[in-house]
Order: structure tokens, then C-alpha cells, then sequence
């Protein structure tokens, strides 16, 4: 009997060949993993056609739900945003893949997984660095990485093995998606002169076609995580999906992006992420209510931190264990609601209110109903301006070169 293998199973051009390219060059049995984390796809149609090519076993698992609660919700609370721009949709998929991929393992009793990455992307570090965190024992093989075929070879090798090769395969583009974001690569795109063509948006509208009128949206956060739109409660999933069609539809979320691969390149991304947009945004400006001056310029170092990490694979990490602690302790007040106002393109923050917001009246108001001590702002500036003061009485910042 032949060892087993686990394969990260998409349904796609690559992951289809590997199940039989690996029989062949390894001798290993397949067992098709398939993860549902928001890229709704016909998963029935995908089981049968991993099963047709040669699989022994193809297992669909729905993961929405943890992929929301475990990785994308904490994410949010960490406000991580890779080099300012990406909400990190992929990266925080990968690292669930690769735990669902070792746990199969586990229960098939198979030594070996094996995923569809190329060689020159970030994916393949993070599924790999995440399986040698979680089981340092299992052995990792990447057959489009090994393989050394171009495309064209790819579907020559498909036909000779009546491997039904997707229509999909005729686009020029690369494209990934769950419920945080989508991303799309390749054809055009790859060079950053040109603007991304209407084409390769498909959750998002063109600002010339979003609503004239604007519209309103609140949502309602609980120590960082939103549980509510328009006071409805929602779980994380539907909440989700509900915020990517709402911004969607007034065309928030498109990201272009010149973005620094782990892998020492520079690559050219679109991306779409309506929900991821609007959350990172509202979030932000709860926690600006709610948190002080100083633990938010600390959080925001934090944030960065958070998202190298996520963008570099390093998710099963004690390092990333400490952030996440120092970040669950700084959502403890991060509860009330923020009204959005999605138009053309944008959504602005208009109001945000908070049980716990710092925000006082009382000291900020310029009305009658004003409490603030002005005849302590003297004193107060004699100290805080003291060592200016002193230094300008013997270095004239004037008289500077
Ligand atoms: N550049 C993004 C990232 O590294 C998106 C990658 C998309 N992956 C893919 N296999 N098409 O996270």
C-alpha cells in the first residue's frame, strides 16, 4: 500500500494536474483537501472532478466561519494593513489552510501534504512555515514549483491525462479571493503605467456607476469586533458578506497596489475588499475615541508589526502570540458604533459614539457649558516650553546654520 498524501485542492488548472503528476513522480495516494473560506465556488462540481483525475479521497471543509473568528476578526482588531494599502485577505487564509491540511494529515495518517504554490510567491512560505510550526514532521512537497512546466505544458499535460482544463485558463489573470478580499495579478496588469481595465473588477462597482446618492451605515463594534449593521445583529460571516455588497456597490475598496513580496520582489496587485475597507476604517476611528493618545501611537507600531507578520507567513509564531495578547487587552473599550457614508468610491467616517468613548464635552466645547481650566494653561506651558526656552537662551535657533 502506498503512503497518502493531503493536497490543498482548489479545483483549478494546477492542483488538478498535481493529484496526478504526484501519483506518478512520488507514488504517493492523493487525498483532495478542499478549503471554503468565501470564495463561493461549486464544491460538489470540485470534489467529483479531484475524485475523477485520480484522488482516493477529496474531502471539502466549510471554514468560513473560523476563518472569520480566529483569523480575520483578529486582524481587524489589530488594524493590520500591509504596507498601508492590502487588508491581507490571502495571507490570512494561508495559515488556516495549512492547519486544516496538517490536521487531515492527522486523521488520514498520511506523512506527507502538498500544495499548489508557485515558486516566486509569498503563498508557498506561508503554507510551508506554518506546517513546519505545527508539525516539523511532515514531509512538504510543491508540484508547480518542482514540476518546471510553463503554462502552455501544463494544459498539454492535462490533455494527455483527460484532465478537463478550466475555461477559466483562457484569462490572462491570477486571481484569489475570500470573504476579506480579492486580488488580482497578471495580463496588463504587470505593468504599473497601465490602469487596471473595468474587466478584472467583479465585487466592486466603477465609481461612474455607483450611486448618485449617498449611503448611510452603521456598525456596531464589541471590544474591536463588529456584531452589528444598521443595529442588526449579524455573526461575522454574514456581517461580512452583508458589508462587501453594501461598499461594494458604491465601488469602495479597490486598492492598487506596488507591493514588496517576502520573497525580494516587487509586484503589482490589484485588490477588492469592500468589507475589509469599510471595517479597517470604522474600527480605527472607534478606537480613536476610545483609546488614549498614548496607546494608540503605541498600537499603531503594533499594527505594522502585525501585519509584516501575517504578510510573512509568521502567523504560528510566539511573537505573533504576544502581539495578539497586547492586542486583545487593547479592545477591552473598544465597544459602540460608527456611521459610514458610502459615496463614489469613499466611506468616510461621519459620527462614531461609544459608552466608553474618552471624548468629553464638557472639556472640549467652546459654550458656556465649557469646564476647562484655562488659567492652568500658563503653568502648564512654563514647564512644557521650560527646556526650550533654556536651550534657545544659549543656542539662538535663529542664528543656525
Ligand atoms: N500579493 C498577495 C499576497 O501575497 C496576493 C497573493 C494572491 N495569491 C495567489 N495565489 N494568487 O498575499
Amino acid at each position: 500500500m502506498s503512503d497518502k498524501v493531503v493536497l490543498a485542492y482548489s479545483g483549478g488548472l494546477d492542483t488538478s494536474v498535481a493529484i496526478k503528476w504526484i501519483k506518478k513522480k512520488y507514488n504517493l495516494d492523493v487525498i483532495a483537501l478542499t478549503i471554503n473560506v468565501g470564495n463561493e465556488r461549486d464544491f460538489s462540481t470540485i470534489r467529483q472532478k479531484a475524485l475523477d483525475v485520480g484522488a482516493i479521497k477529496a474531502l471539502v471543509v466549510d471554514a468560513k466561519g473560523s476563518y472569520v473568528n480566529e483569523y480575520v476578526f483578529p486582524a481587524l482588531q489589530a488594524d493590520a494593513l500591509y504596507e498601508g494599502e492590502y487588508p491581507l485577505a490571502t495571507a490570512l487564509a494561508r495559515p488556516l489552510m495549512a492547519k486544516l491540511l496538517v490536521d487531515t494529515a492527522r486523521e488520514e495518517g498520511a506523512s506527507v501534504v502538498a500544495h499548489g504554490c508557485t515558486g516566486k510567491g509569498n503563498d508557498q512560505v506561508r503554507f510551508e512555515v506554518s506546517i513546519n510550526a505545527l508539525a516539523p514532521d511532515l514531509k512538504i512537497i510543491a508540484p508547480a514549483r518542482e514540476w518546471g512546466m510553463t503554462r502552455e505544458q501544463t494544459i498539454n499535460y492535462a490533455q494527455r491525462y483527460d484532465i478537463p482544463v478550466p475555461i477559466t485558463v483562457a484569462s490572462p489573470y491570477s486571481i484569489d479571493e475570500n470573504l476579506w478580499g480579492r486580488s488580482i495579478e497578471c495580463g496588463v496588469l504587470e505593468d504599473p503605467w497601465v490602469e487596471a481595465p473595468e474587466e478584472v473588477f467583479t465585487w466592486t462597482r466603477s465609481v461612474g456607476e455607483a450611486p448618485d446618492k449617498p449611503e448611510y451605515v452603521e456598525i456596531g463594534f464589541e471590544k474591536g469586533i463588529p456584531v452589528t449593521v444598521d443595529g442588526q445583529q449579524l455573526d461575522g460571516v454574514s456581517l461580512i458578506q452583508r458589508l462587501n455588497e453594501l461598499a461594494g456597490r458604491h465601488g469602495v475598496g479597490r486598492i492598487d497596489h506596488l507591493e514588496n513580496r517576502l520573497v525580494g520582489i516587487k509586484s503589482r496587485e490589484i485588490y477588492e475588499a469592500p468589507a475589509a475597507t469599510a471595517l479597517l476604517q470604522a474600527h480605527q476611528a472607534l478606537e480613536a475615541m476610545t483609546l488614549s493618545k498614548s496607546q494608540l501611537r503605541f498600537k499603531q507600531k503594533v499594527a505594522q508589526e502585525y501585519a509584516d507578520l501575517i504578510y510573512n507567513g509568521l502567523w504560528f509564531t510566539r511573537l505573533h502570540q504576544d502581539l495578539a495578547a497586547y492586542v486583545q487587552s487593547s479592545q477591552r473599550f473598544v465597544t459602540g458604533t460608527v456611521r459610514l457614508k458610502l459615496f463614489k468610491g469613499g466611506c468616510p467616517v461621519v459620527g462614531r459614539k461609544s459608552p466608553f468613548s474618552l471624548y468629553n464635552y464638557g472639556l472640549a466645547t467652546y459654550d458656556k457649558a465649557d469646564v476647562f481650566d484655562q488659567s492652568a494653561s500658563p503653568g502648564f506651558i512654563h514647564i512644557w516650553g521650560l527646556p526650550v526656552k533654556t536651550q534657545a537662551q544659549v543656542q539662538p535657533v535663529a542664528d543656525s546654520e
